[in-house]
């Protein structure tokens, strides 16, 4: 059997048009939702993220603010920076790339974005409200986008066992809160597997939907996924490869050509998971932007 390819870059593109006609509908209205992505330092992942980030804003026509700081800045000032952010009104979507360099506390800068504008669904109040089944908390974006990318291709997680192997805030945990909700893109029976997991085919093969965010490439072989499992791929590793002019390539957390011979519908990598998460960092912004308006009224 060969697996269904699930293209996230395909399904991206329709969600960020339905966020475009969302967003032409808004400003007819007098509302132009605006998204500020801030960047410390100069890695060049990130950067390549936070480019996408603006550049897919700025086509939906969201207003996009980037701003880009020193590796070298001072909490106080990035502490500032959302302050300032926090009581804009033009911006209703805050991001605040991560990771963060050593001498700045995440967990600080997390709990300083005001939740209403908190588009990555880190803060612990939404952390919270989604844990606790909130149908409307702001769902962080790559979960988000695994939940559409079921949905989308007839594989709605409800009733089925799902698997998640990883734990990481971004995308582990939240992936897990998600499937188990009681809401649409929930109702699923949810096991979280980890780096301590023993024998984790074991876990894996029990699995009718497996989402692997754990940054290990190749670590899922066929033999641990269930003859017609649905395989969503998070991982996104570069590992060196001389045939390539760069010398290098992406590659993600499942041996793709074997468990494409055994799943019935697989993420590639790249072009799966991670178009869509650009795309529902657009739709929570819109989000944001519709909730901070029915506020004010
Ligand atoms: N770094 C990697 N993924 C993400 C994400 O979804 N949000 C933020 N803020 N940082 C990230």
């Amino acid at each position: 059997m060969s697996a269904e390819v699930i293209s996230g870059k395909e399904m991206a593109a329709t969600i960020r048009e339905e966020v475009k006609e969302r967003v032409t509908d808004l400003k007819a209205s007098g509302l132009v939702p605006g998204l500020a992505v801030v960047l410390l330092g100069e890695d060049p992942a990130s950067q390549a993220y936070v480019r996408s980030k603006n550049k897919a804003a700025t086509e939906a026509g969201i207003h996009s603010r980037q701003i880009t700081l020193p590796e070298d800045t001072p909490e106080d000032e990035l502490l500032g920076v959302v302050a300032g952010l926090n009581a804009d009104p033009d911006i209703h979507g805050i991001l605040v790339q991560l990771p963060l360099p050593n001498q700045i506390d995440e967990a600080k800068v997390l709990l300083a974005i005001d939740p209403s504008k908190d588009v990555d669904g880190f803060h612990p109040i939404n952390v919270g409200r989604l844990a606790t089944g909130d149908p409307d908390a702001p769902a962080p974006c790559t979960p988000a986008g695994i939940i559409q990318m079921l949905l989308r291709t007839g594989n709605d997680p409800s009733g089925k066992n799902a698997v998640v192997v990883g734990r990481s805030n971004i995308v582990g945990r939240p992936m897990a809160a998600l499937l188990l909700r009681k809401a649409r893109g929930g109702n699923a029976t949810v096991t979280v597997a980890h780096s301590r997991t023993p024998d984790l085919g074991a876990v894996t093969r029990l699995a009718d939907i497996v989402i692997v965010a754990i940054g290990q490439p190749d670590l899922i072989r066929a033999d641990m996924v269930k003859p017609g499992a649905v395989v969503i791929d998070v991982g996104m590793n570069r590992v060196e490869d001389d045939t390539r002019e760069r010398g290098h390539r992406l590659t993600g957390d499942v041996a793709y050509d074997e468990v494409s011979e055994v799943a019935s519908a697989i993420t590639p990598v790249p072009g799966g998971v991670g178009p869509m998460t650009i795309a529902m960092l657009l739709s929570n912004t819109v989000d944001a932007a519709v909730r901070s308006a029915a506020a004010e009224e």
